[in-house]
């Protein structure tokens, strides 16, 4: 096949899911309570008033997970591990029931050749943490690192790579200041910058027990700038641009991978005598999970405008944050490679929500899931060309599943979950995927 748009040789292709999106519970299912479990039992929290109880249900179903990544052949799967699966009670032992789960996952991927890049927090805090003040608690940040520090020792006989945290932006953003994620709070000033300051906290404490325990495995985190993307590519715009990307990120981005606070923010959080050493210990590779960008040009009081999307700018279906905008799958690793030097990028989560109304065979028939992930593709692939520091892509979603507040009613997969026999059916876009993947290239 000829192909203007080869990726390196070695290029991970995968997909991306999370434990409380995917797993459900399994009928006595030992496992303790997290935040989501609460939080979907509020009256209008969740768009349909669904919950994860049954997601995908992979928790019965994990095989049918891993012949899906077969049928697209992705040599990489990047899920979560569930924190309160494993530890169900404060201070207990860990579930055999749960290492058992991820064990014979683990196992079935690696029997087949696919590499598990594991996500130790996808926004499910145990409960029992979250009635002790959750992330507004600083010791959170401990018991994180105790659980990290856990779970690799379980499995790094296995499993080289790892993320602390998924999108601490809009995990932490939404659940503790918008009150639309779990535990629903709306906090400002400096309880909310407590928040952040304790997630980073938290990472830099992790990254240094997986380090010390497996210093050969890879760790990192996945993070979700809002990605400036110029109105015109030249350096006057493009300053800009570098304006924004610190104005709108650099508050939880740069006490993460630089170790400093903006000086507009600093002293806001409660810091304590030698936290800043400890932030940003040295990470092994960033994943960025874009969606959308926000476009820009040079102008205003801060050297930056944001342009205002017109109100028929084509987006995601229903979807008023997924504007459709493919240059953020170039600028926003070059921003992150400019700004905080990343030697190694995998993108963590790109992907397009089609209307969970639709029927199956509609659902099925995703000619814009298509059109929408190869013009993404091609400018990752100019990144690459321009950069070299990218080593994979995971598309979210693996398969259609929970997704947080919009519950059911938005559809992300590459396979079609059906709500009653919990098949996988693969849309066109993984009959799409799988092309790519096969040709290392865009068809
Ligand atoms: C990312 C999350 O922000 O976006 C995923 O990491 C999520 O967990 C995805 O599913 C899609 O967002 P939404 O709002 O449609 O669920």
């Amino acid at each position: 096949m000829n192909s203007n748009y080869t990726f390196p040789e070695g290029f991970i292709w995968g997909a991306a899911t999370a434990a409380y999106q995917i797993e459900g519970k399994a009928a006595g299912d030992p496992m303790g309570l997290s935040i989501w479990d609460t939080f979907c039992k509020r009256e209008s929290a969740i768009k349909d008033g669904s919950s994860g109880d049954d997601a995908c249900r992979s928790i019965d179903f994990h095989e049918r997970d891993i012949d899906a990544l077969n049928y697209i052949g992705a040599n990489a799967y990047r899920f979560s591990v569930s924190w309160p699966r494993l530890f169900p009670k404060e201070g207990g032992e860990v579930s055999p029931a749960g290492v058992d789960y991820y064990s014979r996952l683990i196992d079935d991927l690696l029997g087949n050749g696919i590499t598990p890049f594991i996500t130790l927090y996808h926004w499910d805090l145990p409960q029992y943490l979250e009635d002790k003040g959750g992330w507004q608690n600083r010791e959170t940040a401990f018991a994180f690192a105790d659980y990290a520090k856990k779970v690799v020792g379980l499995f790094q006989d296995r499993v080289e790579h790892w993320m602390t945290f998924n999108e601490i932006s809009t995990g932490l953003g939404k659940g503790y200041r918008d009150g639309i994620f779990a535990p629903g709070l709306r906090l400002q000033g400096r309880e909310l910058a407590n928040v952040f300051h304790h997630a980073a906290l938290a990472h830099a404490l992790a990254v240094r027990e997986i380090k010390t325990l497996a210093p050969t495995n890879q760790a990192g985190i996945v993070c979700d700038p809002l990605t400036p993307v110029p109105l015109l590519e030249d350096e006057e715009h493009i300053e800009a641009c570098r304006k924004a990307y610190s104005a709108w990120s650099g508050y939880w981005l740069d006490p993460l991978l630089q170790g400093t606070y903006p000086e507009d923010y600093a002293g806001l959080p409660d810091i304590k005598e030698g936290d800043m050493d400890l932030l940003a210990p040295e990470i092994d590779f960033l994943g960025l999970n874009i969606y959308s960008g926000i476009y820009v040009r040079a102008g205003g009081e801060q050297g930056f405008e944001a342009i205002e999307f017109p109100r028929d700018y084509p987006s995601a279906h229903d979807l008023d944050w997924m504007k459709i905008v493919p240059p953020a799958l170039y600028w926003g690793p070059r921003f992150a490679t400019e700004r905080y030097g990343a030697d190694s990028i995998f993108i963590t989560e790109n992907g397009y929500s089609t209307d969970g109304a639709l029927g199956k065979a509609e659902t099925c028939n995703d000619l814009d899931r298509i059109h929408y992930i190869k013009h993404y593709l091609m400018h990752l692939h100019r990144a690459i060309r321009e950069y070299g520091n990218i080593e994979g892509y995971f598309c979210w979603s693996l398969l259609d599943n929970f997704e947080w507040s919009e519950g059911y009613t938005k559809r992300l997969g590459l396979f079609h979950t059906d709500d009653k026999t919990f098949e996988r059916v693969p849309k066109l876009s993984a009959d799409w995927y799988r092309a790519v993947i096969r040709h290392n290239a865009i068809v």
